[in-house]
């Protein structure tokens, strides 16, 4: 009878005890999951910004691949849930857990060099990857990886020039990414700089949407309510807001696409149909999909062989009439 007693507590501990395998700590706002606890393994941890977007849950699902391609890395990933404070709490429980590579996806660009103090202190190489982390000291960053956020503002602001010309007076809205991140600071910069030579375009409305599309169509709202008849162009740094103020400026009555000329950073399929559909103009590309690459820098950087310090992905650009052949190749 005691044995039976005794087995039970044992079965009911072990029950408990499995509902936090693979959890691996839990902190504040963000959360930290491992996909496996083998310690041989070779160890990333990685701080996620968020899930505001399609892009960023393609580079979520992307990076989480990681273990799949290769065994013997495992992965710690956490969900900054937006917030520098979650992801720099992240940072330091992967250092804390003797990681072998520190992956860091920045919410916004400063307020690092604390955190990547500790991390060189501790001997963990940092990759930063998709937005840029400025540091004071370099050595802080043992590689980066990802978009050029800068040029990708230029692309989206040649797409505008090559449909209206030089010469032409346009009224433009932008809405813009999360304040202080390198995707909204790039984008806007290469943007701003390229129109510079168009001396009748104007930026009549700018807000941030924060990447989402909720913000997206509620930004758009508040722009058309004020100066619904002036826009002739939406600029904006993400397809999610852009996809959110398709639906603002078809509740307004005016034909996206057509009243007003669009484009939109990022390449989700969402933005593809839509764009096949005549509802947007153009879409610059920037890629999600760096689970791979960041498995080959991690593995260069322990094997002591890293060949480039600074990875920048290829990416295209995109006109409306390319959607509908380019639709079924969307991998995101
Ligand atoms: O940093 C990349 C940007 O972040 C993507 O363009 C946007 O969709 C995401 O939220």
């Amino acid at each position: 009878m005691k044995i039976k007693k005794l087995f039970g507590v044992l079965v009911a501990a072990t029950l408990v005890a499995g509902m936090f395998v693979g959890c691996g700590s839990q902190g504040g706002d963000s959360k930290t999951t491992s996909s496996n606890s083998s310690s041989k393994k070779k160890v990333i941890g990685f701080a996620q910004v968020g899930a505001e977007s399609g892009w960023r849950t393609a580079e979520t699902e992307s990076i989480k691949e990681i273990p799949k391609l290769d065994t013997n890395f495992d992965l710690k990933f956490s969900d900054g849930q937006q917030k520098q404070e979650n992801q720099i709490k992240a940072i330091r429980s992967f250092i804390a857990q003797k990681v072998d590579i520190i992956a860091l996806d920045p919410v916004v660009e400063t307020g690092w060099d604390t955190v990547l103090k500790e991390a060189k202190d501790a001997k963990i190489p940092v990759v930063i990857v998709d937005r840029n982390a400025k540091v004071s000291d370099e050595s802080l960053i043992t590689a980066f990886l990802g978009s050029d956020m800068e040029e990708e503002g230029k692309k989206a602001a040649q797409l505008v020039i090559d449909k209206f010309g030089k010469d032409a007076s346009l009224n433009i809205a932008e809405l813009q990414g999360t304040v202080g991140s390198t995707a909204m600071i790039g984008r806007q910069k290469g943007f701003n700089e390229t129109i510079k030579d168009c001396p009748n375009y104007k930026i009549i409305k700018t807000q941030t949407g924060d990447f989402t599309r909720a913000k997206g169509k509620e930004v758009m709202e508040a722009f058309l309510k004020s100066d619904g008849d002036k826009i002739n162009v939406l600029w904006s740094h993400n397809d999610d807001m852009a996809v959110g103020a398709i639906q603002a400026i078809e509740e307004y009555g005016k034909k996206p696409g057509q009243d007003i000329f669009i484009v939109s950073v990022d390449g989700i399929k969402d933005m593809f149909q839509l764009m096949a559909d005549g509802k947007s103009n153009g879409i610059v590309e920037c890629n999600p999909l760096l689970g791979p690459q960041l498995l080959e820098v991690s593995k260069q950087i322990l094997d002591g062989k890293l060949t480039d310090k600074n990875i920048k992905s290829k990416e295209g650009v995109f006109k409306q009439d390319q959607a509908k052949a380019e639709l079924p190749n969307r991998k995101y």
